[in-house]
């Protein structure tokens, strides 16, 4: 198995979730890991659960949806460990609404969060990979990020915007010894569901029959870890709910009648 000591993982999302699991491996593992999300105190919790020494980590409170200042971020990052190995792209919010009952603004605040925030948070990334031509930056997509579904339409579009961006950054920077990657959960049982938008950008504040019955994070997260070491630029992790993938893929017709049928909670 690769090393994962001393390598540096940037992590947003780390406050719960599959993030969060993520970070609790790789401390474990002796990686140095910086972890993002808006809440600081949740934040310190995780790594006082990891029970390691501050040289390992670096807490970076941001908010996806404002970010304002992202090389003032980046600069503290490299102060603190010299380079950036990886950056994972995870933090988000879903929506649990419909289309036709969902406002606007929260269209914007789904699409500024999980893509606008993601992409300002990369490109001011990406030029210190350049610099040490070499890094592996990733976006925790979903299985719709490849095809729509009910409640979710904004979620959706901005889980595809991000494998137009992501793969095009790919194509660019293969050149530079960068790698990319798109991970791409089914059902994972985390907040996601509760922290989820309705259509009047309250949360939903419910946890979904299919999430409770799901996969955990802690399961998830040394899956997608490993996956990321071995270079593999999709990355499936979840359980029966990613057939929906290769559904959509061999079987259209069949795609489209189950996606009317299927629930989406
Ligand atoms: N769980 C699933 O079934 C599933 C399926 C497909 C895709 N995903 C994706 O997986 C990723 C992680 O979600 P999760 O399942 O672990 O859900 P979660 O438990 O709700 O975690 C979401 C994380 O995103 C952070 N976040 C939300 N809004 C933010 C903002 N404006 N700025 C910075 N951080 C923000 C949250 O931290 P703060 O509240 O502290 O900011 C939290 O750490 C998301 O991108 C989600 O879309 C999840």
């Amino acid at each position: 198995m690769q090393t994962l000591k001393n390598t540096v993982w940037w992590i947003t999302g780390a406050s719960s979730g599959i993030g969060k699991s993520m970070c609790l491996y790789l401390l474990k593992q002796g990686a140095k890991v910086v972890l993002s999300s808006r809440n600081e105190e949740s934040l310190m919790q995780v790594v006082k659960e990891a029970n390691v020494d501050t040289n390992q980590y670096l807490i970076l409170p941001l908010d996806l949806e404002n970010l304002s200042s992202p090389s003032e971020l980046v600069n503290s990052v490299v102060q603190k460990f010299g380079k950036i190995d990886y950056l994972i792209n995870n933090g988000g919010i879903s929506q649990r609404s419909v289309a036709s009952e969902t406002d606007l603004a929260v269209d914007r605040k789904i699409m500024e969060t999980n893509y606008f925030g993601t992409v300002i948070l990369t490109k001011a990334v990406l030029p210190i990979m350049i610099v040490q031509q070499q890094g592996h930056i990733a976006a925790v997509s979903s299985v719709v990020g490849k095809f729509g579904f009910p409640l979710r339409s904004a979620y959706s579009a901005s889980k595809h915007a991000l494998h137009g961006f992501f793969e095009s950054l790919r194509a660019e920077n293969t050149k530079n010894n960068i790698k990319v990657s798109l991970i791409i959960p089914g059902r994972i049982n985390t907040m996601v569901s509760n922290n989820a938008l309705v259509g009047n950008g309250n949360a939903y504040g419910l946890l979904d029959e299919g999430q409770a019955k799901s996969m955990s994070p802690e399961v998830a997260a040394p899956i997608i870890i490993h996956a990321l070491l071995k270079g593999k630029k999709e990355i499936l992790v979840g359980g029966k709910e990613l057939l929906m993938v290769h559904i959509r893929r061999w079987l259209p017709r069949l795609f489209y009648y189950l996606s009317t049928k299927v629930s989406a909670k």
